[in-house]
């Protein structure tokens, strides 16, 4: 597993329960800082109770001087405990946060090509940053509120009801107003943030998009076309931002307007009190001193439930990420190397509208032969490659790898064993040669130049400013399209897996370049499966055997030769080739 996580991960959604489970030790230990810091937050007003009686000559159980001493220990005491708690029950958020990132992003590695078809990186990147965020939030902020809120509320109650109960029944009753009030609220709350949530996400999807495709946009001259649709998604965001403020503006000053009211009502009942001489002062003031200590505390509800909305919609959010199961699931069966590589009368649908992309596919790889597919555009040559590597499922027929169903393998081992070149291949913000030994790392410097040589990369590299080690920037755009797909197939190389399925992976390199590299291949990879996919066919006229594809189906297949004396798809392909090579020449 690449994770490290603090919660078993399970398939399906991922509960609050679950995500605290590791850390209930620390949360207890929390508590228990909280507990020790409102413990000498309720002692304050006692403390200041018996000064008040010390200042009108009364009777008080100590002197002055002990209640200053109080008083400074527990102000130096209490910060101390508060910080231990922040710090701790902070800690616990954190974890989650990291937990649940690790979880997603494992399992995002799971699912197949299918979701990403439906989702777009934009709306995953606003799943691992804004929703995540805000389980966080959750888990370390409103958690540590609410347990303070639990704790001084029941500290304090009693001892407010042992001084006066019905002072105390009249002050409390404001608050216990804002709680329900608050509560009422946050079911709306919910729907609302669940949806300013997925306009975000669709901000982030826009940004991402137009970001990738600015040189598209610039071309075309699409600058004012594009602000304005970015206008659109941006108002469509500050409305749903607004709908959710509509009820957080209401929630705090209504929270506030009770705390105001309570400490009203005190200064009401309890001065009358005082007057009618059933108070003392000394209580009165302890009354006030706490009903203070409870307004932060009482404020507090509402961001806990507007905290709480937020993380209940992300983590639903989240959960609908998490119940997507891998289209392709794992099997227990292993074997290496991979030597034979079977279809039987494969048809794939693709999309949503079940587009036959490939049908009645019947090819066989095997050790030390060249498989060569060729076709027009849209013929299905990369749905084949993605079903050999196994990136996608078929409707009918079947897979073997080594004469055993592809359902039974492991993943794992058979992803190891098959290494794809596409067309379009992506490269990473790093150097060339981090990019080459990606899947590799430890690859020594002569086999790095050895697989740089076999793609015919080394001139192009000698030419870079700091050779291997250049940089080549997002995506590898300071690489032409030529470089980059050499830098793949070098990539794909180094890792000598058993299987290489090569997608129109040199379209960028001239045909000269391509025939050298694929004769190269030919020679030095004659103990692998090896399939290559091109428009050229000068590149694949000496593969063992040549597939011909046409919308979906092998409507020809044999040697070059062979091909060629058929007078079909093929020589009429060969015949364009060749006439384009003399009008070049
Ligand atoms: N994800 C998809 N959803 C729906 N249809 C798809 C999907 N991917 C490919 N297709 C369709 O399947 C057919 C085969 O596509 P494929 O990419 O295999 O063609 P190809 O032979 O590799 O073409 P090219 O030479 O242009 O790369 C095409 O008609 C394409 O539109
Ligand atoms: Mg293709």
């Amino acid at each position: 597993m690449i994770h490290v996580l603090g919660f078993k991960p399970a398939r399906g959604a991922v509960s609050f329960r679950q995500l605290f489970r590791p850390y209930v030790l620390w949360l207890l230990l929390g508590f228990v800082f909280l507990l020790l810091t409102n413990a000498m937050i309720l002692m304050v007003p006692r403390i200041i109770n018996i000064g008040v009686q010390i200042v009108e000559g009364k009777p008080a159980s100590m002197d002055m001087q002990s209640v200053l001493l109080w008083l400074f220990c527990l102000a130096i005491l209490g910060a101390l405990a508060r910080t231990l708690s922040r710090r701790t029950l902070f800690n616990i958020g954190r974890g989650i946060e990291r937990d649940l990132r690790n979880h997603l992003f494992y399992h995002l590695s799971l699912l197949s090509s299918n979701f990403y078809e439906k989702h777009s990186v934009g709306d995953l990147m606003s799943h691992l940053s804004n929703d995540i965020n805000n389980v966080r939030m959750f888990a370390g902020f409103a958690v540590l509120n609410l347990l303070n809120l639990v704790i001084i509320f029941s500290g304090s109650i009693p001892i407010l009801i042992s001084i006066d109960a019905a002072v105390a029944f009249a002050c409390l009753l404001p608050f216990l107003l804002v709680i329900a009030s608050a509560q009422m609220l946050t079911g709306r709350m919910f729907h609302r943030v669940k949806e300013y949530q997925a306009s975000l996400a669709k901000l982030t999807q826009h940004v991402q998009e137009n970001l990738s495709g600015i040189e598209v946009v610039r071309v075309f001259h699409q600058e004012r076309f594009e602000e304005k649709k970015f206008q659109k998604t941006n108002q469509a965001a500050y409305e749903a931002a607004k709908r959710v403020a509509k009820i957080t503006v209401v929630m705090f000053p209504l929270t506030r307007m009770m705390c105001g009211l309570g400490v009203a009502v005190a200064l009401f009942v309890g001065g009358r009190e005082v007057v009618l001489g059933r108070m003392s002062v000394g209580d009165y003031v302890e009354v006030n001193a706490r009903l203070l200590q409870l307004s932060w505390p009482a404020i507090s509800v509402g961001f806990i439930l507007s905290i709480y909305s937020q993380s209940c919609a992300s983590l639903s959010r989240l959960n609908e990420l998490f119940k997507q199961p891998p289209q392709i699931v794992d099997g227990s069966y292993s074997d290496a190397p991979i030597t034979l590589i079977d279809t039987k009368d494969l048809s794939v649908r693709l999309g949503q509208h079940d587009h036959l992309a490939l049908k009645n596919i019947n090819v066989q790889l095997s050790r030390g032969r060249v498989i060569g597919v060729v076709g027009q555009s849209g013929s299905g040559k990369s749905t084949l490659v993605r079903i050999l590597a196994r990136e996608i499922l078929c409707n009918e027929g079947q897979i073997f790898y080594n004469n055993v169903a592809g359902s039974q393998w492991k993943l794992e081992p058979l992803h190891n064993q098959i290494a794809v070149v596409s067309s379009e291949p992506f490269l990473f913000s790093a150097s060339v040669r981090e990019n080459i030994a990606f899947a590799k790392t430890a690859a020594s410097d002569a086999e790095i130049i050895d697989v740089v040589e076999q793609v015919g990369l080394s001139d192009d590299i000698a030419g870079f400013p700091e050779g291997l080690q250049t940089v080549i920037g997002e995506r590898g755009v300071m690489l032409s399209g030529g470089q980059r797909q050499r830098v793949a197939l070098a990539r794909a190389l180094l890792v000598k897996a058993p299987v290489l399925l090569l997608d129109d992976c040199l379209s960028a390199v001239d045909s000269l370049t391509e025939s050298k590299i694929v004769k190269s291949l030919r020679q030095k990879g004659t103990d692998i499966c090896l399939l290559i996919v091109s428009h050229r066919l000068s590149a694949i006229r000496h593969a063992d055997e040549i597939v011909v594809l046409e919308k979906g189906q092998i409507v020809q297949r044999g040697r070059h030769e062979e091909l060629l004396a058929q007078e079909q798809l093929y020589s009429a392909l060969w015949g364009i080739e060749q006439l384009q090579k003399r009008i070049k020449s």
